[in-house]
């Protein structure tokens, strides 16, 4: 088999800045108005890139990485709104699954399903999941995760002894900031634990070219009416959490 090349996609700035400044022989490229850093982090080659938000954004970012620098897997870090009452800010959520919760092509097809693909839920591959679920929890369980943190941050995120989740997430273009749209979500998919805006397209795309991908959320916000204010106060800390996960996933590859 030919050498590995890890796509990474990031949702944040912060996430992709902090992750960027892990990397040697870099050079980047724009394109489509995004910016794409290859080089290495470690031994491992990866292509760098924010993705942008939404479904479309993140597609076609998916689509570029595969067609344009080849990669061979694709990794996407981001943060996300817990759904799931047990979920807390700073909880860290391993898609096993990816749905799109926005989707609806009744009565032509089931509701969820994608339209002439017919998959409704997008797995992410397996070894990827093992590989970060044991990263991710060895992270955890040492203290080195929290430990890059400011006290200061973690207390204002009531952030202790944040856990591990492998689990489904629903994706849609649609940030969830009401009590009325978390319920019409889980009228239907009940045992999703958090929502957010790119997964299930990233997972869709890459199960159409055969890529194995996985799907890394940190817990934001409780999808409810104070999302906005926890969300873009949350970002900085999501950046240092993908950058430990990411350099710690990657020294495994
Ligand atoms: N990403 C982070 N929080 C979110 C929310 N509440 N809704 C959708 N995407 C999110």
């Amino acid at each position: 088999m030919g050498e590995k090349i890890i796509g990474i996609m990031g949702a944040m700035h912060e996430e992709i800045d902090g992750i960027a400044a892990l990397m040697s022989h870099v050079q980047t490229e724009e394109m489509g108005g995004r910016t794409y850093h290859s080089g290495s982090i470690g031994s491992v080659r990866v292509v760098l890139t924010f993705s942008r938000w939404g479904k479309v954004a993140a597609a076609v970012t998916a689509t570029h990485l595969i067609l344009k620098y080849g990669v061979t897997d694709i990794i996407f870090t981001g943060v996300a709104g817990a759904i799931d009452p047990e979920l807390h800010v700073g909880d860290i959520v391993l898609a096993q699954r990816l749905i799109h919760h926005d989707l609806d092509g009744r009565p032509l097809m089931p509701r969820y399903e994608v339209p002439l693909l017919g998959m409704t839920w997008f797995p992410a591959h397996e070894d990827h999941l093992q590989r970060a679920g044991s990263v991710i929890q060895r992270l955890l369980d040492s203290g080195t995760l929290i430990s890059a943190i400011s006290p200061e941050r973690l207390h204002l995120f009531g952030i202790e002894h944040p856990k591990l989740y492998i689990g489904d997430i629903a994706s849609g273009d649609q940030f969830i900031s009401a009590q009325q749209h978390r319920d019409a979500i889980t009228e239907h998919l009940p045992d999703i634990l958090c929502v957010e805006m790119e997964g299930a397209a990233v997972a869709q795309v890459c199960y159409e070219y055969g890529v194995p991908c996985s799907v890394i959320r940190t817990i934001s916000d409780t999808a409810d009416d104070r999302s906005h204010i926890d969300f873009s106060r949350f970002i900085p800390v999501a950046g240092t959490y993908a950058v430990q996960m990411i350099s710690a996933i990657l020294a495994q590859m």
